[in-house]
């Protein structure tokens, strides 16, 4: 109901300037005019919308604000557009105005949602992209349940991005450079030389367990210290073997990382770090020209402003080291300003968002302020961290295998599937069914994902998260089993015989009960959750939401007749179904979740 807030906006604005021309024209020299402060109701029997514009006024205008909204009521009244949209508005406490739209209104603005694929949503004027930076592995390690949060929270916030109309380049930030990889190539080539040279000559397991004894020995051993780092050193600067092992074992990881994301059914570019590695002395010379730079210790530096240690001083963020290379957040500088730089060197991005977990909120506050600072955002550009709580498991620790080695995101994904699949033959043979084994494939793993991704997803991400494959699965609660079924049920009411395209028609809809108007008004919310989670990046805002409709939605099917009803109700309550139908798949597409006709 945005555009109706709008227009209601207006109105009541209008009618503020007409009760009070001074204040407003005071209100106007001061700042962007008087504000309605319109609002959705915070109870139902308070109607649509509350305006609590009244109150501030009290004070420069000297009136209790009762008063003043009493005249703000005289002059609405005279508006016929105002009369035409709402029913005869109230005066409550002290000095709220609430709203009730007229029942054909909201009538009418259901029938327009039917014949419209966006279901109100408008879509953006095609503007400068947005840079989703999310899932982020790193070569040579497993990718572990961090990074899946990363890649299911920041694949559903390129979904809304995109559907809002915005281009967006989804970047995968993979961690392909650096000191890792000088440990890694020296450690090869001493036990395993082939895979240096040949492709597929170890697999990611393998790797991963080479890296863990390359890291051990880096730790512990000095003379392999220094190959490590000369080995690094040959890899920046190009050389040739170096440069072929390193391509391998990049090769290695990506087939892996891609079978993850075949199977959650992400898209994403690759842009690891490495591409950055061009651009890294120039981001330390564009510093040192912006005068940001100072030698500490032998180390380059910019020293944050308002960000300081325990001793007191301000904390650096260091972009070369005393031995001349490079770190994780001279790449990300270099990306920032890449990234905000225009074609054919840079994206021209308004907007760049970063999906990690919370503990690199120091590391982003840090290289956004050097960004701000040397100037490398448009005047309207936005750099915004998306952080996520940890991944823990049941018993509130850190997500285990019972043999207590970290969760590999294969085995996960394998067991949501499994138990998916077991609940449903169990369900099955309870309600006497029976299905082909391709019908019970497709179901157990459209719903062993959906559930995992929901499960994610619905969570305020900024808290841990207690991973828990029987809450994820159960068919009641805030889970996708439950809005799954949902859609399910509504499927089962054409199967059944009901024309969900009955009032699609030019006929007007009709309501009465209750339970339909909430189910309207439920349902006319959609635009506004998806304008929120545009602007705050909050994907459980939306997983609330189609929680909600369901809810409403099985009230409104459980205590009033759909097919059995009489026309006009019966077409009315149809297209209600199919409404609802049609939100939940829209809005569970925008979380990456498929939907089912049975299930
Ligand atoms: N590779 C990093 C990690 O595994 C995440 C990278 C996030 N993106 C970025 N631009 N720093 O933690």
């Amino acid at each position: 109901m945005l555009r109706i807030a709008e227009t209601l906006e207006s109105q009541l604005r209008a009618a503020m300037e007409r009760a009070f021309p001074d204040a407003a024209a005071a209100a106007r020299q001061a700042g962007p005019g008087l504000d309605p402060q319109l609002a959705p109701a915070s109870k139902p029997e308070f109607g649509d919308f509350q305006a609590n514009g009244a109150l501030p006024l009290a004070k420069p205008l000297a009136q209790p604000p009762r008063k003043i909204a009493e005249a703000v009521l005289e002059q609405l009244k005279a508006d016929p557009a105002f009369t035409e949209l709402c029913q005869e508005p109230q005066i409550a406490g002290p000095g709220f105005i609430n709203l009730t739209l007229r029942p054909e209104r909201l009538a009418t603005e259901v029938q327009a949602r039917l014949g419209d694929q966006r279901l109100g949503v408008p879509a953006a004027e095609q503007g400068a992209p947005v840079v989703v930076d999310f899932s982020s592995p790193n070569i040579a390690k497993e990718m572990h349940v961090g990074h899946l949060r990363s890649t299911i929270i920041g694949d559903s916030l390129a979904r809304v991005l995109e559907f809002r109309g915005h281009p967006v380049l989804r970047l995968n930030h993979v961690g392909d450079w650096g000191t890792q990889f000088g440990m890694l190539i020296t450690h090869l080539k001493q036990v395993a030389p082939e895979a240096l040279n040949t492709a597929d000559a170890v697999d990611l397991g393998d790797l991963v367990a080479f890296y863990r004894q390359a890291k051990q020995r880096f730790d512990e051993d000095e003379a392999f210290q220094t190959t490590s780092r000369e080995e690094v050193v040959k890899l920046q600067g190009g050389d040739p073997v170096s440069l072929q092992a390193w391509g391998l074992l990049c090769d290695q990881s990506r087939r892996e990382f891609q079978k993850i994301y075949d199977r959650l059914d992400i898209r994403l570019s690759e842009r690891g770090e490495s591409f950055y590695n061009p651009y890294l002395e120039s981001v330390v010379a564009d510093l040192d020209a912006a005068g940001l730079l100072v030698v500490d210790d032998g180390a380059r530096c910019v020293f944050l402003e308002g960000v300081s240690g325990k001793d007191g001083k301000p904390l650096p963020v260091i972009v070369q080291k005393s031995d001349g290379g490079f770190n994780y957040a001279t790449t990300d500088l270099a990306a920032i300003r890449y990234r905000f730089g225009s074609a054919p060197e840079g994206d021209g991005a308004r907007r760049v968002i970063y999906v990690t977990d919370a503990g690199q909120a120091n590391h982003f506050a840090g290289v956004f302020q050097v960004a701000r600072r040397a100037g490398w955002l448009p005047e309207d550009g936005r750099l915004e961290h998306v952080p996520f709580g940890l991944v823990q498991g049941e018993d509130g620790k850190k997500l285990k295998t019972r043999a207590g080695d970290t969760v590999r995101l294969r085995d996960l994904l394998d067991e949501a599937v499994e138990r998916a699949e077991t609940d449903l033959r169990r369900r099955l043979e309870e309600e006497g069914r029976s299905e082909d084994e391709s019908f019970i494939q497709h179901v157990a793993t459209t719903v062993g994902l959906a559930a995992v991704k929901y499960a994610d997803l619905s969570q305020n991400r900024i808290t841990n998260y207690q991973f828990s494959f029987d809450r994820m699965l159960a068919l009641q609660g805030n889970t996708a089993p439950y809005l799954l079924y949902a859609v399910v049920r509504i499927a089962g009411i054409a199967r059944k015989g009901g024309d969900l395209e009955a009032g699609a028609g030019s006929e007007p809809l009709h309501f009465a009960e209750p339970q339909e108007w909430a189910l309207v008004r439920e349902l006319l919310k959609f635009d506004a959750v998806i304008a929120e989670v545009e602007e705050e990046l909050l994907p459980n805002r939306l997983c609330t939401y189609l929680f909600e409709l369901s809810q409403v939605f099985n009230r409104f099917y459980d205590q009033v007749s759909v097919l059995k009803a009489e026309e006009p109700a019966r077409s009315s309550r149809l297209a209600l179904c199919r409404l609802t139908a049609d939100t939940l798949k829209l809005g569970l597409g925008l979380l990456g979740i498929p939907t089912l006709e049975r299930m």
